[in-house]
């Protein structure tokens, strides 16, 4: 089940910049182009810290899955927002802790289906999927995921810097919502958004720079705003924070500087009781009425 990685027939728009492909230049990659180069360096001029971010995000992004697989259990990801292929991908994290571990790839943007062979290197104990589809389209996204995954068993469902390239008028609360009730009780939801209330001047001029030149504009949201994405999880200790400072370890930079992104992981909640939002409770209760 894949869109087609290899790439047969992607075109690539290179005169204008795109996320999948500046993030890569801010990790020192390679699959990048002059326009992504361009304004990734002007964004690096007002906000120097965007590389550390970038890679405290990947450093987040190993420790939550390591923490899923080798003590939560956890034995399917849906990682939406994949980006390029880099060291320590979701796959190869979980499946060094657990091999048989299975994990369905997704994003939008062509150069990532280009590279999506690299990211389906599942050890045959488990397996690995791509899927080439927008995060609104959840419809398309669950249906094909189910060809891999087992919606009756627990789900890490993974938004790792995706949710800034979704605007408010396309809400990304109700998105995440609506995944987070696909998955069973028992589930995990890990999140990271770049942060609008910290580093806040360097920030918006730094998010301003790139939506003035690329095609889908960013929007980056404060502590409040990103923990109201979370409603009705379980946040697990130390909740949403920067996330450098999430169980940090070694080779993150010292937690005593100041990154603007923030991260946390959270369990949907095993009881009806224990569920903090009454819309959650309601369809919780209604589903266990239904059986
Ligand atoms: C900043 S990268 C993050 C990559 C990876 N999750 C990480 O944390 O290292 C964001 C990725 O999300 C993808 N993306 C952006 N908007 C998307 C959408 N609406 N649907 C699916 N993927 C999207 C981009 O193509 C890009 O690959």
């Amino acid at each position: 089940m894949t869109g087609g990685p290899g790439g047969e027939g992607v075109s690539l728009d290179t005169s204008v910049p795109h996320i999948a492909r500046v993030y890569d230049y801010w990790l020192g990659g390679k699959d990048n182009f002059s326009a992504d180069r361009v304004v990734a360096e002007q964004v690096i001029a007002t906000l120097p810290e965007i590389r550390l971010s970038v890679r405290a995000q990947r450093a987040f992004l190993g420790r939550a899955v390591h923490y899923l697989a080798a003590m939560a259990g956890i034995r399917q990801f849906l990682d939406i927002g994949t980006g390029l292929p880099s060291a320590n991908n979701t796959h190869e994290v979980a499946q060094r802790a657990a091999p048989e571990s299975r994990v369905v790839y997704v994003d939008n943007d062509p150069i990532v289906l280009l590279h999506a062979r690299s990211l389906l290197t599942s050890n045959p104990e488990g397996a690995t999927a791509y899927v080439d589809a927008d995060l609104r389209d959840l419809d398309a996204i669950l249906a094909r995921a189910t060809e891999i995954l087992d919606f009756g068993q627990p789900v890490a469902v993974m938004l790792l810097g995706v949710l800034h390239c979704i605007p408010d008028e396309d809400e990304p609360a109700a998105l995440v919502a609506r995944l987070m009730e696909a998955v069973p009780p028992g589930s995990y939801l890990a999140l990271s958004h770049p942060a609008s209330d910290v580093a806040t001047e360097q920030m918006a001029t730094s998010m301003r720079t790139y939506n003035d030149q690329a095609p889908i504009p960013l929007t980056a949201r404060s502590h409040a705003e990103v923990s109201a994405l979370f409603a009705g999880l379980d946040l697990l200790d130390p909740g949403v924070v920067q996330l450098h400072r999430w169980r940090a370890g070694t080779g993150d930079p010292g937690i005593a500087r100041d990154l603007p992104n923030y991260g946390a992981l959270a369990r949907k909640p095993l009881s009806c009781g224990r569920a903090r939002s009454g819309r959650w409770r309601r369809r919780c209760r209604r589903a266990r009425w239904t059986g």
